[in-house]
Formats: C-alpha cells, sequence, structure tokens
C-alpha cells in the first residue's frame, strides 16, 4: 500500500466514527432535517441553481443531508462517501424522511468504476477537498460521471485559509485575536492531526488521527482544467457559515465574518465548470 493509501486508510476509520458523532450533535441539526429544512445555504443553491428533474451526484456526501436537501428540491440524487458508517447513516436518513435516493460506498478516485449512467450536475462542498491527497483523480472523476452539458459546483474553504493556525482556545477575546502563520500554502506534506473531539462537537471523547492536504487554488483550477472542464465562475467570499476562528463574529444574516481588528482573508472560494 502506498503511504497516502495509508493515510486516506486511516482517514476512513475516522470518518467511520465521525458519521455517529456528527449525526448525533447539534452542529448538523439532523432534527430540522427531519422536520423539513434544506440543509443548503445561499451560496450552494444560487451555484448550483434549479435542480427540477436533474440527476445530481455528490460527491463526499457524508451521512447525506445535503443529498437529500437537494432532493427536496426536486433533483434524483445520488450521494458518494468512503466511510461505511456514514453511507449507512445517510440510507438510514433517506427511509426514515421517506426520499428516494441512490447512496454508493466507494472513495471518490474510483468512483467512475461504482456508479451507472451520467450526471447533469456534481456537487462538492464544504470540508471536502483538504482530504483528498490527489485532485488529478478527483477532477477525472468529475469528467467522466457529468454528461456532455453537465455542470461542476464545488464551495469549499478558501486554500489562503488553510495556513493559518485554527487552535485558540475558544473563550480566547477578539481582542487576543491575531492571523498565526503554521502551515506552508505550497504545502505538500501531509498535515497529520490527532485529535479528541471533532469540529462538529469539541466537547466529545472521541478520538481520531486524520491527514489532510493542502491544495493550492491553482491545484485545484488547474485540475478541472486537466480533465478538460471548462471553468463558467469563481468567486471568492469573506463569509463562512460556522466560526472557523472562535473569535469571529456573526453578522445579522448568520454568518461568521473576521473581525475589523485583525484583518480580512479570503474564508470560501466557489467553482463552477461545464463539460461542453
Ligand atoms: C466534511 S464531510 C462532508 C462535507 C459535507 N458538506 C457535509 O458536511 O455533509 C467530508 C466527507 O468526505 C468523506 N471523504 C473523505 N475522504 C474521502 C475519499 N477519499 N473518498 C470519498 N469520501 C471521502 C468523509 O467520509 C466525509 O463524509
Amino acid at each position: 500500500m502506498s503511504e497516502n493509501r495509508e493515510f486516506v486508510e486511516e482517514n476512513r476509520r475516522s470518518w467511520d466514527r465521525w458519521a455517529d458523532l456528527n449525526f448525533e450533535c447539534d452542529f448538523y441539526d439532523v432534527a430540522g432535517f427531519k422536520a423539513g429544512r434544506v440543509a443548503l445555504d445561499d451560496i450552494e443553491r444560487a451555484g448550483v441553481g434549479d435542480v427540477t428533474g436533474k440527476r445530481l451526484l455528490h460527491l463526499q456526501c457524508h451521512f447525506g443531508m445535503d443529498t437529500l436537501s437537494w432532493a427536496r428540491l426536486g433533483a434524483t440524487v445520488t450521494g458518494v462517501d468512503f466511510s461505511e458508517r456514514a453511507i449507512e447513516r445517510a440510507r438510514e436518513l433517506a427511509g426514515e424522511v421517506g426520499i428516494d435516493a441512490e447512496f454508493v460506498c466507494c472513495d471518490v478516485a474510483d468512483a467512475r468504476e461504482h456508479l451507472s449512467g451520467e450526471f447533469d450536475i456534481v456537487f462538492v462542498s464544504y470540508g471536502a477537498i483538504s482530504w483528498l491527497p490527489d485532485l488529478g483523480s478527483w477532477a477525472q472523476t468529475i469528467a467522466t460521471v457529468l454528461a456532455p452539458g453537465g455542470h461542476l459546483f464545488v464551495a469549499d474553504h478558501h486554500p489562503a485559509l488553510w495556513v493559518y493556525d485554527d487552535t485558540d482556545p475558544p473563550e480566547t477575546p477578539v481582542a487576543d485575536a491575531s492571523l498565526r502563520y503554521k502551515y506552508p500554502y505550497f504545502g505538500t506534506e501531509p498535515i497529520r492531526d490527532e485529535m479528541t473531539g471533532n469540529y462538529a462537537d469539541p466537547e466529545s471523547t472521541v478520538e481520531t488521527v486524520t491527514f489532510s492536504w493542502q491544495h493550492t487554488f491553482e491545484d485545484i483550477v488547474g485540475s478541472l482544467l486537466g480533465a478538460g472542464l471548462r471553468i463558467t465562475a469563481l468567486k471568492e467570499y469573506d463569509r463562512i457559515a460556522w466560526a472557523w476562528f472562535p473569535w469571529m463574529e456573526q453578522d445579522e444574516a448568520g454568518s461568521w465574518r473576521m473581525p475589523p481588528s485583525v484583518g480580512d482573508v479570503p474564508l470560501l472560494f466557489s467553482v463552477s465548470a461545464t463539460k461542453d
């Protein structure tokens, strides 16, 4: 097994544990979803557009809440994730809310072999890209599963954000806040994290080891161009749906922003692309 393969396996074990943890915690508000909520924000909905009658593939779908939200908006949906536990949870959730959906357990890199047919839309969002060691095979998967004329929409954390230390304690006051450079922007080595709890439930006692990869903006856009896709839109955002740093400030619409005293950095990006 190559070294990256071993790291991806370790990640899969961690995501199996986090699938249960995340499903139960307030962060994801599964109860609200079961009551009818659409778990997609304005960036995702505007970026993808009308999905009525479209075949939508969600890569790295976790336990399927976003995937099923697209079904609520009219799409025929398929979700892919490499965590068996996440896929089990997704199937259970679909059954419970009575939505017809297909969930496939496989690595993004091999997804073409596990999927039948083509898709009008491929959707990828928040917290996906940094788990992939090789964006070349990610982009190839997207290019081969899209039908001619089909679209990709990806929204994720901005690569510039990843260079900063995000480990301030939760009670850090804004007056003490600062951006501290920690990870090289052009770094190619995997970043190893050993942690108790996670982003969704920091108080949890679940212990994991994970590996993530820094990808530059050039890597992301370049991989899609290299797979033959045509970029149709590219955006950067100064807001994010949760507090990446504990001292971020929430605006009236509920988004989190950098305090003016710290300065601004891009927090999210989105890219739209078409298979001609
Ligand atoms: C932050 S979550 C998904 C983001 C989604 N927006 C959400 O919160 O529901 C990242 C997902 O990527 C999946 N994942 C990580 N590496 C993967 C890989 N190589 N192939 C397929 N899925 C992967 C994990 O199992 C996890 O469910």
